[in-house]
């Protein structure tokens, strides 16, 4: 049994990833394999219809050597951020290009399992794995749990965020909030995050190993 982690954010070693991979060392007794989506190109669903026939989608990017792992794997670990209140664009994007595998009722995802991950700079993870939970309901996809955490919103970086009134630090922490190693948030200070996402994957190899054994 094989089971597929997307990391959705389009930054390097993003919290996403690092709570994706938390996930799959979680799964006991599967293969698994991690992909991060950050530096590909990989653009939205055209409606073309070009896969209704085929099930195979005819947009030539990024997209097309993933295919065939998530044809592929037994399960999906899908991790995204919250950009703007919402899944951000990369991860939806990737999300929206299964429409490739779901025409004349085709058997390519359906049935298989998930895990939905959650990041978001603020709190507010829910919109997240909200989206990611109704994709996997619109591909028969049963979803066996979902896992969030808190990462650093870029103004932790950018260099302006202590005074920058329209940024994430006065939005989210409250003016004259100081930018330090201790008050950064990382997945290493969430110990919760990262033992709720290894009971999860936990979880989802027990599930994987049933099926294998038709029980
Ligand atoms: C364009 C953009 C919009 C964002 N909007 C929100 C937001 O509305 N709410 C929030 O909580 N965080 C927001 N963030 C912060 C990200 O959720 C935060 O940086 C998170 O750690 C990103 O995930 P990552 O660490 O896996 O890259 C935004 C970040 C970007 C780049």
């Amino acid at each position: 049994m094989k089971v597929l982690g997307i990391g959705g954010s389009p930054r390097k070693s993003s919290t996403t990833d690092q709570l994706v991979q938390e996930v799959l060392a979680g799964v006991e007794g599967c293969e698994t394999e991690f992909v991060s989506l950050s530096g590909k190109q990989i653009g939205p669903c055209r409606a073309c219809l070009a896969c209704v026939e085929t099930n195979v989608c005819a947009v030539k990017d990024d997209m097309q050597p993933l295919r065939q792992k998530i044809v592929d794997a037994d399960a999906y670990v899908i991790g995204g951020a919250n950009f703007f209140n919402n899944l951000n664009g990369l991860t939806h994007c990737f999300m929206e290009r299964w429409y490739q595998f779901r025409h004349r009722e085709s058997k390519i995802v359906a049935g298989k399992l998930g895990v939905a991950v959650g990041v978001a700079g603020g709190g507010d993870r829910k919109p997240v794995v909200d989206v990611i939970r109704t994709f996997f309901q619109y591909n028969q996809i049963d979803c066996v749990g979902t896992v969030d955490a808190q990462g650093p919103a870029c103004c932790f970086v950018c260099g302006y965020g202590e005074e920058c009134k329209v940024g994430a630090i006065h939005r989210f922490f409250g003016p004259g909030t100081k930018i330090t190693e201790e008050f950064t948030p990382s997945l290493a200070k969430q110990p919760e995050a990262i033992s709720a996402a290894r009971q999860l994957g936990k979880q989802l190899g027990e599930r994987l190993r049933a099926y294998a054994a038709g029980t």
